[in-house]
C-alpha cells in the first residue's frame, strides 16, 4: 500500500478518523473524527489560538454563526463568483472539476499549462481539441460554473421560509462585525480578528480523504491596517514569517516539505490583489496548506454599500477611511492532514518486525503519558494507578495494565504517544520510575516526585 492508503487505513483502525455515516453506506467528501483524532484537532486548534490571538498584542478573538444574514454572501461576491468549473460525464453523469482533469491530462502529456488562468471557453476548447476524457474514458459536458455554497432555508411556518446559505468562509463574520467590535473594544489599527469555525463547501472533487472535504474547520485573521501609514507588503511579510514560523516551530513540519507559491493574476481570488499559498508535499503531491491574501478594502466597502452603514474608521480629526485587511486563512483539518503525512513511519526493527509510530511533536501529541505498571500484580497496579491520577490533572494520560510491555508499547507508539512511564518492582524500593522516549525508545530512570517537572519540560521544550 502507498502511503496515502495508509495513512487512511490507520487513521480508521487506530481512532483518528472515521468515513461519516458509515453504518448507511458513508456519505461522500465527509470524515468524522476518532477520539484521538479529537483530541488532536483540540490540540491543533488551541495552539494557532494561543499563538496568533491570545499571545499577541494586536488581536482580538470571535466566534460568529455559521448562518448569517443571505445578503452578506451577495455583499462579498460569493454568490455571483464563487464557483468551481464543473464537467459531467455523458455516460455516468459523475461531476468533475474541468481544471482538476485537465491539469492530471498535461502532466500526463507533458504538456506546459497553468490551468488557474484559463477561463470557462478555454477550458472548454481545450478540453475538445485534446479530447480529453473522464476517468472512465467517456465524454465530457462543456465546463460550467458551478456555486459552491450550501444553501437552505429557515423558518418555522410553511411558505413563510427564506433561503440562507452556510458560509462558504468565517472571514464574511469578521467583516460584518467590525464595527461593533472596533465600538466595544479598545483597539487602535493596525490590529487583527481571529476566528476559528465550521465553513461548508459544496465540493465536486472526491476521494481526497480530509483534504477537501464539504464541511471543514478554517482558522482565519483579518488583518486591518491603515493604507497610508502601514505598506501592506511588509505587513504581508510579517505575517508570512509568522505562519512559516508556526508550521515549523510550533507543529514541528520540516522546512523542505513546506514552500511559497504566488498566485498568477488569472487565479486569484475576485476579493484579492495578491495571494501567496504554502503548500506541503502531501503523498499525492504538493498541495496547498495555507493561504495569505491582500483583501485591500474589497469586503468592508461591499458591506458599506450593500448595508448601508458606515463602517469606516474614524480619526481623531474627524476625517474617514476604509481600512484595508491582509487575510491568513488555514483549514484546520488540512493542518491535520499534513501533520499525520509528516509523523506517520513505519520502522523496520529488523528480524521481520515493524513498528508504526506516529512522530508528532510532544506538544501536539493526542496523548502526551502512558503509565503501565510493568506486569499485572496489585502492588504494582496501586503505585502506577497513584501516579496516573495524578498526572493525568495536567496532562493528557492513559493507563494500561494488560500486563504485555511489548504491545503496551506499541499501541502507544502507534498514537503518537511521546513518552510511556512503566512502574516496575524496584519502583517499590526506590520511588523511581522508568521513561522511555518514544522516538529513540532509550529508557531513563527518574525519581517519581520528579517525574511531572521532568515532563514538563520535555513536553514543552
Ligand atoms: N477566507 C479565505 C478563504 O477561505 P481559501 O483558500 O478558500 O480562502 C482557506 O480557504 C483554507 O481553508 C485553505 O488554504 C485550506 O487550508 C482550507 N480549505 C479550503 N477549502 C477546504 C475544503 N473543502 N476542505 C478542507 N479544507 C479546506
Amino acid at each position: 500500500m502507498d502511503l496515502f492508503s495508509n495513512i487512511v487505513s490507520f487513521c480508521k483502525r487506530r481512532g483518528f478518523v472515521y468515513p461519516t455515516s458509515e453504518i448507511y453506506g458513508g456519505i461522500s467528501n465527509s470524515y468524522d473524527y476518532g477520539p484521538y483524532g479529537a483530541q488532536l484537532l483540540k490540540n491543533i486548534r488551541s495552539i494557532w489560538w494561543k499563538t496568533f490571538v491570545e499571545d499577541r498584542d494586536d488581536m482580538l478573538g470571535l466566534d460568529t454563526q455559521i448562518i448569517q444574514h443571505p445578503q452578506t454572501w451577495v455583499a462579498s461576491g460569493h454568490v455571483g463568483s464563487f464557483t468551481d468549473p464543473l464537467v459531467e460525464d455523458k455516460i455516468n453523469h459523475k461531476r468533475y472539476r474541468a481544471d482538476h482533469l485537465i491539469e492530471n491530462w498535461a502532466e500526463k502529456n507533458k504538456k506546459d499549462i497553468t490551468v488557474e488562468d484559463m477561463k470557462l471557453d478555454e477550458m472548454a476548447s481545450y478540453i475538445i481539441e485534446n479530447n480529453i476524457r473522464s476517468p472512465e474514458g467517456n465524454e465530457l459536458t462543456e465546463p460550467k460554473a458551478f456555486n459552491l455554497l450550501f444553501e437552505t432555508e429557515i423558518g418555522t411556518v410553511s411558505g413563510d421560509k427564506s433561503k440562507v446559505y452556510l458560509r462558504g468562509e468565517t472571514a464574511q463574520g469578521i467583516f460584518s462585525n467590525y464595527k461593533q467590535i472596533t465600538d466595544s473594544c479598545r483597539v487602535k489599527l493596525p490590529f487583527g480578528v481571529g476566528q476559528i469555525g465550521k465553513s461548508f463547501r459544496n465540493e465536486i472533487t472526491q476521494g481526497q480523504f480530509i483534504f477537501r472535504t464539504f464541511e471543514f474547520e478554517q482558522a482565519e485573521i483579518e488583518y486591518f491596517f491603515d493604507p497610508n501609514t502601514s505598506d501592506w507588503k511588509l505587513l504581508m511579510d510579517q505575517w508570512k514569517k509568522d505562519m512559516m514560523d508556526f508550521l515549523i516551530n510550533d507543529l514541528g513540519i520540516s522546512s523542505e516539505k513546506l514552500r511559497w507559491r504566488q498566485h498568477t493574476d488569472k487565479e486569484r481570488s475576485h476579493y484579492s490583489k495578491d495571494t501567496y499559498d504554502i503548500d506541503f508535499e502531501f503523498s499525492f503531491g504538493w498541495k496547498e496548506l495555507w493561504g495569505i491574501a491582500y483583501r485591500t478594502d474589497y469586503d468592508l466597502n461591499q458591506h458599506i454599500q450593500h448595508s448601508g452603514k458606515p463602517l469606516q474608521w474614524v480619526k481623531p480629526d474627524g476625517s474617514k477611511f476604509t481600512p484595508h485587511v491582509i487575510e491568513p486563512a488555514v483549514g484546520i483539518n488540512r493542518l491535520f492532514f499534513m501533520l499525520l503525512t509528516q509523523a506517520y513511519y513505519e520502522e523496520d526493527l529488523g528480524e521481520g518486525k515493524t513498528r508504526t509510530v506516529l512522530k508528532l511533536k510532544p506538544s501536539i501529541a493526542p496523548v502526551k503519558v502512558a503509565i503501565f505498571p510493568l506486569q499485572k500484580d496489585e502492588k504494582l497496579d496501586i503505585l502506577a494507578s497513584s501516579v496516573y491520577k495524578d498526572l493525568r490533572k495536567l496532562f493528557t494520560c492513559e493507563y494500561d495494565n494488560s500486563g504485555n510491555i511489548g504491545k503496551m508499547y506499541r499501541r502507544q507508539d502507534e498514537i503518537g504517544t511521546p513518552y510511556c512511564l512503566v512502574i516496575d518492582y524496584e519502583s517499590l524500593e526506590d520511588n523511581c520510575l522508568t521513561i522511555r522516549d518514544r522516538d529513540t525508545m532509550k529508557q531513563v530512570r527518574v525519581p517519581i516526585v520528579e517525574v511531572k517537572t521532568w515532563l514538563i519540560q520535555k513536553i514543552h521544550e
